[in-house]
């Protein structure tokens, strides 16, 4: 089954074309046509611009796909099953353009679509390639710019959001300390690479004591570490690191050792509940999802406990490619959606901006 895939709820306009079968999802094309040198200037994505972006970028991404599938555009009615797309949740105006898009193309070439929740498709990107293997129940962490979800997933389609924010999501946590720090946008990798620079500089000092002395001395909160359930709250670790940045009048010299304690503050905290979840739950699975997932410390570190703290539990994380947003992971769920019969006609497409998983 080939499908096509449409990723435009935020600020990147995405198409995909994979080919779905019994054990494996191959990817044929995946193209995506970032917006992040022209949201930069503002430090943030600018919804209007992101949505007008989208109108310009859309067909000539779609175009591409095809191209870099083999599909001539004239073929596409007969060797494309279905087309999916992201309906929820995100930015109105962009996600419009998608699904306008999709009804369209759908309309023309007499073909079914899938509607497809974001998250849902962060998830999916977990079946890329052989998904022959992966055993069900399975815990997602779902980490992204707009979610931080414990996600309970039981089959295909069947999933129980068992965790979620009360305020900030991960990503956009890294994305205002990198703004306090003024270290770049977006901020997540910003982050990243100046923790790396203290860990780096940490290890280059062979003696025992030197690197006891050069060991952090900032302390950051672990929001609801401890707390009982699974949600998540990180709206105040950003305020802790502004006040301690604020005491700090040498805080400019020192912004790795702050970035790595952020860092470790956030992954401490998602490990811990991710790790809890999973024996709560007695899944056979525990997969990373979402733009955080890129996060090389948190891929590692969320590995390493699952290996070493859960018996008998697997551990999935997507490539870093299909972390953050791309349509590969669309048309993976839509593959899935298809293959159990869960399409339906272009006008049944409706955008909900904030549709739950
Ligand atoms: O999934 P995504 O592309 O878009 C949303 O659905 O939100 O995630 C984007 C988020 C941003 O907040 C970005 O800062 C974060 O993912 N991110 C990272 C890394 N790469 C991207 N966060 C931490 N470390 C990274 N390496
Ligand atoms: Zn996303």
């Amino acid at each position: 089954m080939k499908i096509l895939g449409i990723e435009t709820s935020c600020d990147e306009t995405a198409t995909s074309i994979i080919e779905g079968g019994t054990k494996e999802i191959k990817v044929l094309s995946n193209v995506i046509s970032s917006q992040i040198e022209i949201h930069k200037k503002y430090g943030g994505v600018v919804p209007e611009v992101a949505a007008r972006e989208h109108v310009l970028n859309i067909l000539p991404v779609v175009n591409e796909a095809l191209e870099k599938a083999g599909i001539k555009r004239n073929e596409a009615p007969k060797k494309l099953d279905a087309i999916a797309v992201t309906i929820g949740p995100g930015l109105i105006t962009s996600l419009i353009v998608g699904v306008e898009t999709a009804k369209t193309l759908a309309y023309v070439w007499k073909l079914p679509v899938a509607p497809v929740n974001h998250v849902e498709g962060h998830i999916y990107a977990n079946f890329i390639g052989n998904y022959q293997n992966i055993k069900l129940p399975a815990i997602i962490l779902t980490v992204s710019g707009g979610h931080t979800m414990l996600v309970l997933m039981k089959a295909h389609g069947k999933f129980q959001t068992i965790g979620d924010t009360r305020d900030d999501a991960a990503g956009e946590a890294f994305d205002k300390a990198a703004k306090l720090m003024d270290i770049g946008y977006p901020g997540g990798p910003a982050v990243a690479a100046e923790a790396a620079k203290f860990s780096i500089s940490n290890f280059q000092f062979s003696n025992k004591s030197e690197i006891k002395n050069l060991k952090s001395k900032i302390s950051l909160p672990r929001p609801m570490l401890t707390s009982p359930g699974f949600d998540f709250s990180f709206s105040g670790l950003k305020t802790a690191l502004l006040y301690q940045l604020k005491k700090d009048k040498n805080w400019r010299n020192r912004i790795p050792e702050y970035s790595q304690d952020f860092q470790q503050a956030i992954i401490d905290v998602l490990v811990g509940k991710t790790i809890r979840a999973a024996k709560k739950y007695e899944v056979k699975t525990v997969m990373l999802a979402g733009g955080v997932a890129a996060n090389k410390e948190l891929r590692k570190q969320l590995q390493n406990a699952v290996e070493q703290k859960l018996d008998n539990v697997d551990f999935k994380m997507p490539k870093l490619q299909y972390t953050t947003d791309n349509a590969a992971m669309i048309a993976t769920a839509g593959y899935f959606k298809a293959k159990n019969k869960k399409t339906t006609n272009w006008t049944k497409l409706k955008v909900d901006c904030n549709l739950k998983l």
